[in-house]
Parts: structure tokens; sequence; C-alpha cells
């Protein structure tokens, strides 16, 4: 149990690394204050350009796949081990999504959910991009694209031969990723989300 505590609140500290938030700071922004005023890679790609994009997508997604893989390690083997280690999963998104550095405020948590489901169904999370690829590129919302990919995630991952336990935190990442998009929602409904493209969205 106390494996599980410290494995759980490790996850939990390492997806709350704010990476988008620390890369603005070294240059001088607060990307909260511009574009979307959001702290993920779509939004860092729009307010400080693409080479800190990648670099925060990049390390959004290391820090989702990282815990559960030391998780799976050492977490003893039993019946639970799949839904432990994925409620380490969990722990990293919710840490993205309220980090403790950021008084429980966050990112939308599509990157640190990807690095999750990389360990736990590439091929999941192969279809998912492509579906995340063919929705951006028809639309030009990188919103529209994370919702469409989040909600399919726990049914392929199910399709796919993943365990009840893994669709279950996926279920549950997937359900936090929309209620944390639902700005993006409002905003896709009104007809005024900004495509990905385009300099300081509101
Ligand atoms: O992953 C976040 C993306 O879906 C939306 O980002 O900055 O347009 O709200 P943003």
């Amino acid at each position: 149990l106390i494996t599980l505590i410290a494995a759980l609140l490790l996850s939990y500290l390492t997806g709350a690394i704010p990476f988008g938030l620390l890369f603005g700071r070294m240059v001088g922004k607060d990307v909260r204050d511009e574009g979307s005023g959001n702290i993920g890679a779509t939004n860092v790609n729009r307010v400080l350009g693409k080479k800190l994009g990648i670099l925060t997508l990049l390390c959004d997604v290391a820090k989702g796949f990282f815990p559960v893989f030391v998780a799976s390690i050492l977490l003893p083997m039993g019946d639970n081990w799949e839904l432990f280690v994925g409620l380490c999963g969990l722990a990293a998104v919710l840490g993205h999504m309220f980090s403790i550095y950021l008084g429980f405020k966050g990112g939308k948590g599509v990157a640190t959910a990807l690095g999750v489901f990389l360990f736990f169904s590439p091929w999941a999370i192969c279809i998912a991009l492509i579906i995340f690829i063919a929705v951006v590129g028809v639309s030009g919302f990188v919103s529209a694209g994370s919702l469409a990919a989040a909600g399919m995630i726990p049914f392929l991952i199910l399709m796919l031969g993943g365990s009840f336990s893994t669709f279950f935190c996926a279920a549950v990442i997937a359900v936090l990723i929309w209620i944390k998009h639902s700005s993006n929602i409002a905003r896709l409904r009104r007809g005024e989300e900004k495509s990905w493209k385009t300099k300081g969205a509101q």
C-alpha cells in the first residue's frame, strides 16, 4: 500500500510540472496571459513559437509516460497491477490539470494523457493520432481534434484488447479532458474558436 501511495504521489508531482509555463518564463512571457491562456503545447506554439511548442509537447508527453513506466516496474505484479498503474497515469494527468505548483490550476491534459496511453496501448494511440490529425486538418482546431481523440481512446483501448481497468482509467481521463475543454466547446459552438495557427486567440 505504501508503494502504491508513493507511486501515486510521485506521478501527481511529476504530472504537475508546468513545462509550458517554465519555458515561457525562460523567454520572459507568461503563457497564461496570452492566446487561450492555456499552459499546453498548443498555446505555447501560438504564443512562443514552434520550437518551444514542440519542446512543451515532448515534455508533457514524457511526464505522462514515465510515471506509469516507473510505476509498472515498482508496483508488485498481481490482480490489481494494471489498475494501480492506470491510477498512476490518472494521477499524472490530474497533476497537469490541477497542479499544486499553480494553485491547483493547470492545463487540459491531452499531451500527458497521450504519454500515459502510449505506455498502455501504442496502437490505440496510433489510431487516436490519425483521428486527431484528420479532425485538426479538416477543422483547423486543435481542440476539436483533442476532443475527438480523447472521446475515442477508451473504446479503442477496449477494442484492441485492453483490460477493463485501463478502459476505466481512460474513460475518467477522457471525461476530465472534455470538462477542461468547456471554454473551447463554447467557442466552437459560437463559431469563435481560433485556428491553432492564429496568434492571440482568446
Ligand atoms: O490540448 C489543448 C488543445 O486541445 C486546446 O488548446 O490552447 O487552443 O485551448 P487551446
